[in-house]
């Protein structure tokens, strides 16, 4: 008999290595729910920070999140967050935003108060999933497990030309150590570091586009599936 259950697919990797990209294209392809984790801890920081609170203070920044209200609406491209009932597609994709989710996704209470909520994510027919621990933490369970990485120099001059694209003003040498710095917290923290599942097939991205990834991804899937049923 055929598995026709739903099933997960994971993909994690460092930031700007297109991983969101991807995930959306597959979600696409696959007619699949969308979780971007990293929206969430952006959201989660923003929140701390409109209520005036240190994110260096780990207790304070994991009590905000009792009165967290967010959710997702679905665009005519990605998925529009919301805190509070607000719009802040923008504010939540600036570097200073990414930057202040990093900071408090160290926090084991903050990461603990995130995984339900993240889990929830899953229904009928499936889930693409992108983040840095989804295929290592919040769903081990999943039948597919990429991990994407691409070079610090391709990763800032992506990172450039989507900010550039949006109208935003960006600085390449700037975003260049800013995402270096941004690796090390994430690699290094004793929480859910950004690692690949030990079952995660590696994508470099360095040198590929968006649609041989999105090609390479998909023949792995369709060909495990053939296989399988
Ligand atoms: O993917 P992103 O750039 O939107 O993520 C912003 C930050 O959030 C990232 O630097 C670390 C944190 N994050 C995390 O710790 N775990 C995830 N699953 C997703 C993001």
């Amino acid at each position: 008999m055929p598995d026709k259950r739903p099933y997960i697919i994971t993909i994690d990797g460092p930031g700007g290595s297109g991983k969101g990209s991807l995930a959306v294209q597959v979600a696409r392809k696959l007619n699949f729910h969308l979780l971007d984790s990293g929206a969430i801890y952006r959201l989660a920081a923003l929140n701390a920070m409109q209520n005036g609170i240190d994110l260096k203070q780990e207790s304070k920044v994991t009590a905000s999140l009792e009165k967290l209200d967010i959710r997702f609406e679905i665009g005519d491209e990605l998925s529009i967050p919301y805190l509070n009932d607000v719009d802040v597609s923008e504010q939540i994709r600036l570097e200073s935003s990414g930057e202040a989710a990093s900071v408090i996704a160290r926090y084991a209470g903050v990461r603990k108060h995130l995984l339900g909520l993240q889990q929830g994510f899953f229904q009928d027919p499936g889930l693409v999933a992108d983040g840095r621990d989804m295929g290592t933490v919040v769903f081990q369970q999943a039948k597919f497990k990429f991990f994407l990485l691409a070079s610090v120099e391709i990763r800032a001059l992506r990172r450039y030309k989507q900010l550039i694209g949006m109208g935003l003003s960006a600085n390449i040498d700037r975003l260049r150590s800013d995402i270096s710095a941004r690796d090390e917290r994430d690699k290094n923290r004793a929480e859910s570091p950004l690692i690949p599942a030990v079952d995660a097939i590696i994508i470099d991205s360095s040198l590929l586009d968006l649609e041989q990834v999105v090609d390479l991804v998909m023949s792995h899937i369709n060909e495990v599936n053939e296989l399988v049923e």
